[in-house]
């Protein structure tokens, strides 16, 4: 199962060098991300980190299928971890499981950037696109 994801992720980022496509976000995409920047940014306060963890994963599992229905693996990828991690973090928060939380931050950080370096492109200060 692993090798052909693998393989898929690395033709979507020769894809990407060639073609090197740049739409922008659709309103959904931009307040996906504000919204789950906005529960990690009370998580990392350590304020109602189950709920907000569970809303990260509902959103996450969105950015996921909006990644897979335009065909790019490394998003799907980014994505799926951000569910598992988002998930493990709620599950910990609810057992008073402190290191578990922090455990699983450090993983939904590595997931946010992991789509970031690949998929977003800075365009200005305020504004973002989606690259591919
Ligand atoms: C599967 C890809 C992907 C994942 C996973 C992802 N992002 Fe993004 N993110 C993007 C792309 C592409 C953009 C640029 C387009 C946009 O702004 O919607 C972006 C933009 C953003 C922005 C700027 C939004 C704006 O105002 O335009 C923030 C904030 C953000 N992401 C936070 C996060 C956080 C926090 C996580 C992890 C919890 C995360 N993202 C996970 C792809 C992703």
């Amino acid at each position: 199962m692993k090798k052909p994801v693998l393989g898929m992720a690395s033709l979507a980022l020769m894809g990407g060098f060639l073609l090197a496509e740049s739409i922008d976000p659709p309103q959904a995409h931009i307040d996906w991300m504000k919204g789950v920047a906005k529960a990690t940014g009370r998580m990392k306060k350590g304020e109602d980190v189950e709920n907000n963890a569970k809303h990260v994963a509902e959103t996450m599992a969105k950015v996921g299928k909006f990644y897979s229905e335009k065909n790019l693996p490394a998003g799907v990828k980014a994505s799926n971890e951000g569910v598992a991690a988002a998930n493990a973090i709620a599950k910990a928060a609810a057992g008073g499981d402190t290191a578990g939380v922090q455990a699983g931050m450090r993983a939904l950080g590595g997931s946010c950037k992991g789509c970031h370096d690949v998929h977003r492109e800075k365009v200005s200060d305020t504004e973002n696109k989606i690259k591919w």
